[in-house]
């Protein structure tokens, strides 16, 4: 059976550590990494739109020798046809070595899975999971702080679709000592499936709160996250809904001075570019983690070592 990395939980704590420490390795002798996927094909089969997670997979692939091929639309593949994801799968399978499938159903990197002899990677499955963000999340603070634990972290905005939010609770609900303020719109909470398994069970502290402007002073990270207008029944509640939370440098005025702010782009409204300028943005450094971390993962999966 091929490794997959569907949920962030199909990963240790110790493997997501490894993958952080070849990621570093990576970015400070990129020449030995150079020619390891030599031979190798990852397929990128995108049934949603991207551009982070896509590039950066590809791009990964490219900087360790090896090709790329797949799709970045639906409409391009016998999708329309009618086809179905588990022949695509079976498809590609035959074709690639290893294969990032973004899909707007949840479940469906699963469901793609059970029809693939090569190893699937969950490039995100509709509001459900994002665990390769989350991989580039955790590289980013950690190369911040030094650290996986310890900390009080704000999740912002749309907690109810966002996968990334997701994935990212139940990544670092395994480390130590770690307290959420989960900042959100009542409409746009954190689904209860996920604080019963992820937080309750476990006794991890949580408070829920509207207000950034009150919880910010607190925080040690900002994780920003936008509205996921693609997720609404009813585009009234979107457009009422877009804007609850704005970052702006004077919002700042009361943050800590060693605060980490985190996005997963794309941005829509919810940190103003001034914001980029501030030494505590670290989302532009987050793009550049996601290929370092990508790259350790496709190695990881493919069992090459440099
Ligand atoms: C995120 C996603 O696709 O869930 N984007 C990404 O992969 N960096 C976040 C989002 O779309 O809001």
């Amino acid at each position: 059976m091929p490794r997959n990395v569907l949920d962030i939980i199909d990963l240790s704590v110790g493997e997501i550590d490894r993958l952080i420490a070849t990621a570093e390795d990576i970015e400070a002798n990129p020449e030995k990494y150079q020619d390891v996927c030599r031979n190798r094909q990852l397929a990128t089969l995108f049934f949603e739109p991207s551009t982070r997670t896509r590039l950066s997979f590809e791009s990964a692939m490219l900087a360790l020798g090896g090709s790329v091929l797949g799709f970045s639309e639906a409409s391009s593949s016998s999708t329309t046809k009618g086809e179905t994801v588990g022949d695509t799968i079976h498809t590609v399978s035959c074709y690639a070595d290893i294969i990032a499938m973004r899909h707007p159903k949840e479940g469906a990197a699963y469901a793609a899975s059970q029809f693939s002899e090569v190893p699937i990677i969950n490039a995100g499955d509709g509001g459900h999971n994002h665990p390769t963000q989350t991989l580039t999340d955790l590289l980013t603070i950690y190369r911040e702080k030094r650290r996986l634990s310890g900390f009080t972290i704000g999740l912002c905005g749309d907690l109810k679709f966002g996968r990334t939010v997701h994935s990212l609770v139940n990544a670092l609900s395994r480390y130590e000592d770690i307290r959420y303020v989960l900042i959100s719109p009542e409409e746009l909470k954190l689904p209860r499936y996920i604080k019963e398994q992820a937080l309750k069970a476990q006794g991890i502290p949580y408070t829920q709160v509207s207000s950034l402007e009150d919880a910010i002073s607190e925080l040690d990270i900002l994780y920003m996250t936008r509205v996921q207008k693609e997720r609404f029944f009813n585009e009234e509640e979107y457009l009422r809904l877009k804007d609850s939370y704005i970052l702006t440098p004077e919002r700042l005025a009361k943050a800590k001075s060693d605060l980490s702010i985190l996005h997963p782009l794309p941005r829509v409204n919810e940190i103003s570019v001034e914001v980029d300028r501030d030494p505590r943005a670290a989302y532009w450094k987050q793009v550049k983690n996601g290929k370092l971390i990508r790259m350790a993962l496709i190695m990881y999966l493919l069992n090459i070592q440099a």
